[in-house]
């Protein structure tokens, strides 16, 4: 069974791509969830300085999901080139590698692309435009159509590889956030990220994060992202889609694909069980033999039509 696919002109061995931020820079899993048998892995969002992140605890699970408030907590630029991009060449010459990028300001995402467009490791570059948990950057950006324009349109003049753009759940109108990206030559979109969200420790008396708030991750924000995708498809049915948000079956995987994803990224399921994406791909095979379907293509967007 034969289950390559293309985001736009990007191809991949299979549709599965771990998550930024759920799968380290790429080494941590090892041989628990080798790199070389996702279709890409994207590396934990780098900013251009370190960040330590948002006060513990960072992290809690609720029904269905997980909440979390990392912060962006990561190495900064020159560290991540000078040894998290080597140890991941290094550790995975066979896999696909694509960098998050994560910055406060335009100056700051151009710094980044700038430095890292020609890195031989990197595939394509993510914009991060969309996490819920930094007080400047992220979501701040993202919710905003002109400011998402101007960031596609500068990283893309200054790009060598792809550059995806993960857009916000928290909007009024992801569609319109989407096709401004698409207007200013974004190679894919993906939709989306977690979704802000709290919970309460009741004998502390006190919110269970040290952030307060964070983002809600998992299969219970899976249908909220499917709508997203699906409505993101039915709008702008070139634009290469991939989808994000609560994938921990294969069932749900398809569900993207049926939507008109490309392919789907997997983050917090592989938390619990390391081995989700053999159990998807085995999902896909099968679903694949049963209908009839040669190819990803074949059955891609039926749901939207
Ligand atoms: C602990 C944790 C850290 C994350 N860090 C990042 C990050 O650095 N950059 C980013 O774009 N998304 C980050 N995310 C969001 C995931 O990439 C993904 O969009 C989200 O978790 C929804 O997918 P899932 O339900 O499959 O986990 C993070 C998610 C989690 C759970």
């Amino acid at each position: 069974m034969n289950l390559s696919t293309k985001v736009g002109s990007f191809a991949l061995s299979n549709p599965f791509i771990a998550a930024s931020g759920t799968y380290g820079y790429g080494t941590e899993y090892g041989d628990l969830s080798p790199a070389k048998e996702w279709g890409a892995v994207i590396l934990k969002s780098v900013s251009k300085n370190p960040r330590p992140g948002n006060v513990p605890p960072r992290c809690c699970e609720t029904d269905s999901g997980m909440i979390n408030s990392i912060g962006l907590a990561n190495v900064g630029l020159e560290k991540y080139m000078a040894e998290k991009l080597p140890a991941f060449a290094s550790a995975n010459p066979d896999a696909v590698c694509i960098a998050s990028l994560a910055g406060e300001t335009l100056d700051e995402f151009l710094h980044l692309a700038e430095k890292l467009s020609g890195n031989s490791t990197i595939k394509a570059f993510e914009l991060n435009i969309s996490c819920p948990n930094v007080a400047k950057g992220g979501m701040h950006f993202g919710a905003d159509c002109s400011a998402s324009r101007q960031l596609v349109q500068e990283v893309k003049k200054i790009s060598s590889v792809p550059v995806w753009v993960k857009v916000t759940p928290s909007t009024t109108d992801p569609v319109g956030v989407a096709s401004v990206c698409a207007e200013a030559g974004a190679d894919a979109v993906v939709a989306t990220n977690t979704i802000p969200a709290m919970k309460i420790d009741i004998t502390r008396c006190r919110p269970a994060l040290g952030n307060t708030f964070g983002g809600l991750s998992g299969p219970a924000i899976f249908p909220a992202s499917l709508r997203i995708a699906y409505m993101i498809h039915r709008a702008l049915p070139q634009l290469p889609l991939i989808g994000c948000g609560g994938v921990d079956c294969g069932e749900k995987a398809v569900q993207y694909i049926l939507a008109g994803c490309s392919a789907v990224e997997i983050g917090t399921a592989t938390f619990r069980r390391p081995d989700t994406l053999a159990e998807v791909k085995q999902f896909l095979k099968d679903y694949m033999e049963k209908m009839g379907f040669k190819t990803v293509e074949d059955f891609r967007g039926l749901a939207a039509r």
